[in-house]
Formats: structure tokens, C-alpha cells, sequence
């Protein structure tokens, strides 16, 4: 049997919507072998489909498809520690995993760089994607077919700390409510602060960033359909946060703290609890500078 460790990943880190993301402190992991029929099981109880509809299944045999091989079947043993339709790139962690294993398992006929484009012609992006493979920030431009993408390491003394709260939001439908279209000045005010983002996080910048998380593509339309989400803003900046932003599609909000902000996450689960939230959870990460790997 592999084993593949996967992290999670946080996408678009506010303005650098579809274009940038990170790999989060945060691991799924995936064993498998190949087997003349499907055996999948989740180590953790958690219901996850047990056929030809698993995502990680459909994604070895993609890749047994691309190489024109045949999978027989195949034992897979999953461990889904990343919260589903959170915004916390579990699909892509189960894409990732399927593609590397398949690989790993053939031999490595692909390239990352094939594996890298493979994985966002599957996801339709390669925000989560592609720093679940690679590691680091990512910086992604997907033509269709191929990505092209710049991975830096990150040494800060930064944390990301998720809020996630205990309702799900589904890609699609916050992919649904976005405007078709969207004025110059707009796409002027995003690319300004997704450049200023990445720039500012490499060189040390970090009072840039609440300026460099604010986008008019996609954020202010699904904070309508996360309840409380400006409360939860709030929340994280009166406690320090250099910049909050929705985590990829959502629901889950993350804060960019100072790692010598100690108390940041019990005095945010503290005030979230006195406004009512209860259910929100507070997650301290660091960024992952690896990406998937066998272990
Ligand atoms: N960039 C994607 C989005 C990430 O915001 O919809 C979620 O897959």
C-alpha cells in the first residue's frame, strides 16, 4: 500500500479570485493499492461514497485513462481530516490524492507539470489544486488545458486561522451567485490587490494586506450566504488579524495573524461564542511548504 499525505488549501486569499492559493498545515491522508475490485473505507467513520463515485477513485482512473492503463479495482483507505464544502479545498485534497497515487502507482509517467494541468482540467480551477500538490503560495493562470503557475516558499511569522463554522456551502451554488459581468474599474481595484497581496506577503508587507484582501468579485456577493460572515469579519480584525478573507468559495472565513499574536484564536472563539456563534470552530495553520507527498 502507498500513503499520501495532502494538505489543505485556502483559495484566492481574498482578490486573486480562480488565480491564487496556499497549502494549509492541515492533512488528509489516502492509502491505496491496486485490486481486481473496489474495497474503499474510511478510517475515520466518515460516510464517504464507496464506489465508482468516489472522488479520489474517479480520480486514479482518470489517470489511468490519460495513460491508457486499466483499473481493475482498487483498495483505498481514506482519512478525510479537512472539513467537506467548507472552503477548505477537500475536493481538490481528494483529486491530488487520486492523481498521485495513480502515478505513483504506474510508475510516474506524468510530470507535476502534467499533473498540475490534469488537476485543474478536473476541478475547472487551479487554485486549490495546484497548492495541494505543490506546497507554498500559488500563483496560477489556467488557459483551459494548460496551468501556468509559479509556486513560492513562505517563511513568515504568519498564521492562518480558520473559522469555520458547522454549515456547509457548495461550490456551485457560491459559483451561482456571482455577476456574469463586472465594471473596468472593478477588475482594476482586483488586480491591483491581488498583486499588492502576494507581494506584500513575500517581502514582509503585512499592513498591506487588509487593503490587498479586499475584492468586488466574488466576496461581497457570498457573504450573503454565509450568515454572520461581516460579524465574523469583525470579530478577527478587533482581535488583531492583519487581513480576513472567505476561504475559497466558503463558508469559512480566514484571519492572517501574527504568529506572536498568541491569544488571537481563544479571544476570537471567546467573542464568537458571547455573540451567539457557537458553531464556529477556530483552526490555527501554518502554511505548508511541501504539498502532497508520500509517506
Ligand atoms: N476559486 C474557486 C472559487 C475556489 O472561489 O469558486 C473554490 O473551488
Amino acid at each position: 500500500m502507498i500513503k499520501i499525505q495532502i494538505p489543505a488549501t485556502s483559495a484566492n486569499l481574498g482578490a486573486g479570485f480562480d488565480a491564487l492559493g496556499l497549502a494549509l498545515s492541515f492533512y488528509n491522508y489516502a492509502e491505496m493499492e491496486e485490486n481486481d475490485r473496489i474495497d474503499i473505507s474510511s478510517t475515520d467513520g466518515l460516510d464517504v461514497p464507496c464506489d465508482e463515485n468516489n472522488l479520489i477513485y474517479k480520480s486514479v482512473k482518470d489517470l489511468y485513462d490519460v495513460c491508457g492503463k486499466t483499473l481493475k479495482g482498487l483498495t483505498l483507505k481514506q482519512t478525510s481530516n479537512i472539513p467537506m464544502t467548507r472552503g477548505l479545498g477537500s475536493s481538490s485534497a481528494c483529486i491530488i490524492a487520486g492523481l498521485v497515487g495513480a502515478n505513483t502507482m504506474l510508475g510516474n509517467p506524468l510530470t507535476k507539470d502534467d499533473l498540475v494541468d490534469l488537476a485543474a482540467q478536473i476541478e475547472g480551477h487551479p487554485d486549490n489544486t495546484a497548492p495541494a500538490l505543490l506546497g507554498g503560495i500559488v500563483t496560477a493562470v489556467f488557459d483551459g488545458k494548460k496551468v501556468h503557475w509559479v509556486k513560492q516558499e513562505v517563511y513568515t511569522k504568519l498564521k492562518f486561522v480558520a473559522l469555520i463554522p458547522d454549515f456547509e456551502l457548495k461550490t456551485e451554488k457560491a459559483r451561482a451567485c456571482l455577476p456574469k459581468e463586472i465594471s473596468h474599474k472593478d477588475a482594476v481595484y482586483n488586480l491591483s490587490r491581488a498583486a499588492l497581496f502576494s507581494a506584500s506577503l513575500l517581502t514582509g508587507k503585512f499592513e498591506n494586506l487588509r487593503t490587498a484582501v479586499h475584492d468586488r468579485l466574488h466576496q461581497p456577493y457570498r457573504m450573503e450566504l454565509i450568515p454572520n460572515c461581516r460579524e465574523v469579519f469583525d470579530i478577527a480584525y478587533n482581535h488583531g488579524a492583519y487581513g480576513v478573507y472567505i476561504s475559497g468559495a466558503g463558508p469559512t472565513v480566514m484571519a492572517i495573524v501574527d504568529e506572536e499574536n498568541t491569544y488571537f484564536g481563544g479571544k476570537t472563539k471567546f467573542s464568537l461564542d458571547n455573540a451567539g456563534l457557537t458553531g464556529w470552530q477556530v483552526k490555527e495553520l501554518y502554511i505548508d511548504n511541501i504539498g502532497t507527498q508520500l509517506i
